[in-house]
């Protein structure tokens, strides 16, 4: 098996002379490793840290996980002009802001695109000389991708590609701005099965074929023709992997969590704490949630000294004006709420702009009184599934955005419009305030759900569908070739 997919799962970085192995902050990367570690094969990625290239052989692949050895990453290098071009540029200034209607406008640039193309077709080579069968199965991961399908098909027509977008998939109208849309939706069903996390995306784009492609939809299958060419279309919601009965078993206890926690940020134990993790990414709706924290403050006063909000932000793509201009507008508000509602050593947010490996989420996860997602627009989003995969003591609440993927899976969330802050805000009152019955009955129920569409399951279904089409195709050739005798 091939996965394509722009960020690696591991990363080299030199820290002070040393090479040290990073995992990066990508809910692609948490969502398709492990499948990776269970099938084997190769995953082909930009080759992004400062020591990669010190750690691979002459084939620029390398063994991973570190010690593990399980499949092997196989490194593709980018000029500083191609990355902006290609992934600062179109990537993430283009389609990121296109598609998830995030009221940032999409910039497109000619030379960008020229780049996007061109790694697109780099890619699609190295995927040519990775496969070892002439029907290599190939995993597509996300919107750096859009042209590489039908790249692959031309040199593979046998290969089975399955795509998988991992951000939304905006309405026709909002779609169509893009200068390059006919190339995009032409690449993409290049794919044997294009997969969305939701019902309501793949309606989305099939109805943006329909508005800017001539191409034959068949609703009731869920499929559409273009040329002669058939792509399956259909929803599959990505999970996490759920940790084992071992990896629990070596957890510290939420007791010990709550002690450690507390203790670095000086807090009483009487005190309530909720949190936030993401990326420090426009999408995530971080500015509506500090003003729903300011407003609850506001509103129910008897918090005030009571509650501490953490944030965390894991640095993103800084080099790109929006996202600086965005991590400053945050920085701000957290100073200005903590100068209205702090005293003394009491800072009611912390902002803790930092890299966090998974061990110290996975405390924090398991200290919070309630965990708080307010994407304004999120394919699934996972932090939400490791938040609830993080208490096995079944308490905690969970608040989730109506927006996010996630929301209609996990419906026992106080689920809420992160862009009405009064809704937010008391829906913060109301977790703290949660008795402990119900906080279990609903964590209880959120992780059935987790544990049982989790991400093998995501690829479960997404293989036996590959390997249904598989035999179909095989079968219609016999026909066809039957009918030609
Ligand atoms: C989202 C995208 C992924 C991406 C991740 C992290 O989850 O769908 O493709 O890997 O963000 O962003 P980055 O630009 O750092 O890879």
């Amino acid at each position: 098996m091939i996965v394509v997919a722009n960020r690696e799962p591991y990363i080299h970085e030199y820290v002070d002379g040393a090479i040290v192995v990073k995992r990066p902050a990508s809910g692609l990367v948490t969502a398709v490793e492990p499948v990776m570690r269970a099938c084997s094969g190769t995953w082909i990625a930009h080759g992004s840290g400062s020591a990669d290239r010190a750690t691979v052989d002459r084939e620029d692949r390398v063994p991973v996980p570190p010690g593990e050895d399980a499949y092997l990453l196989r490194r593709i290098w980018l000029t500083d002009a191609e990355e902006q071009g290609y992934y600062y540029g179109f990537a993430n200034e283009g389609m990121w802001p296109l598609c998830h209607v995030a009221h940032v406008r999409p910039v497109f640039r000619e030379s960008d695109w020229q780049h996007y193309r061109a790694i697109n077709q780099r890619f699609a080579d190295a995927v040519v000389r990775e496969a070892r069968s002439d029907n290599p199965v190939i995993l597509v991961q996300d919107y750096h991708f859009a042209l590489l399908p039908a790249m692959i098909r031309e040199r593979l027509p046998k290969a089975t590609i399955l795509t998988f977008w991992h951000i939304p998939w905006p309405n026709p109208e909002s779609f169509g701005i893009c200068p390059w849309r006919r190339e995009i939706l032409q690449g993409l069903l290049g794919s044997t099965i294009l997969g969305f996390h939701t019902r309501f995306h793949c309606k989305n784009f099939i109805e943006t074929v329909d508005r800017y492609l001539e191409a034959r939809i068949e609703h009731e299958h869920s499929t559409i023709t273009h040329g002669d060419k058939e792509t399956f279309i259909e929803s599959y919601p990505i999970s996490i992997e759920w940790p084992s009965p071992a990896t629990v078993a070596a957890w510290p206890s939420v007791t010990v969590c709550r002690q450690q926690v507390f203790g670095r940020f000086g807090l009483s134990a009487d005190h309530c704490l909720g949190l936030g993790v993401d990326r420090f990414d426009y999408t995530k709706g971080i500015l509506e949630r500090l003003h729903a924290v300011e407003r609850m403050l506001e509103k129910y006063p008897q918090w005030v000294g009571r509650f501490t909000f953490v944030q965390v932000a894991a640095p993103t793509r800084s080099a790109l004006e929006e996202y600086r201009t965005f991590q400053q507008r945050i920085d701000g508000l957290s100073k200005r709420i903590n100068e209205r509602y702090g005293s003394g050593s009491y800072q009611p947010i912390r902002l803790l702009a930092e890299h966090h490996s998974h061990e110290a989420l996975n405390r924090l996860y398991r200290a919070a009184d309630v965990c708080v997602v307010t994407s304004l627009h999120d394919g699934m989003n996972l932090v939400c599934k490791e938040f609830v995969a993080a208490r096995d003591d079944d308490l905690g609440v969970l608040i989730l955005s109506r927006f996010a993927g996630a929301a209609r899976e996990m419906a026992e969330a106080l689920i809420v419009n992160p862009y009405h802050v009064e809704e937010t805000a008391d829906a913060l009152h109301r977790a703290l305030t949660m008795p402990v019955a119900e906080q279990r009955e609903r964590m209880a129920s959120l992780r059935v759900t987790v544990r049982e569409f989790n991400v093998f399951r995501w690829a479960g279904r997404m293989l036996a569908d590959a390997g249904r089409w598989r035999l179909r195709e095989r079968i219609e050739a016999r026909v066809q070739r039957h009918k030609d005798l």
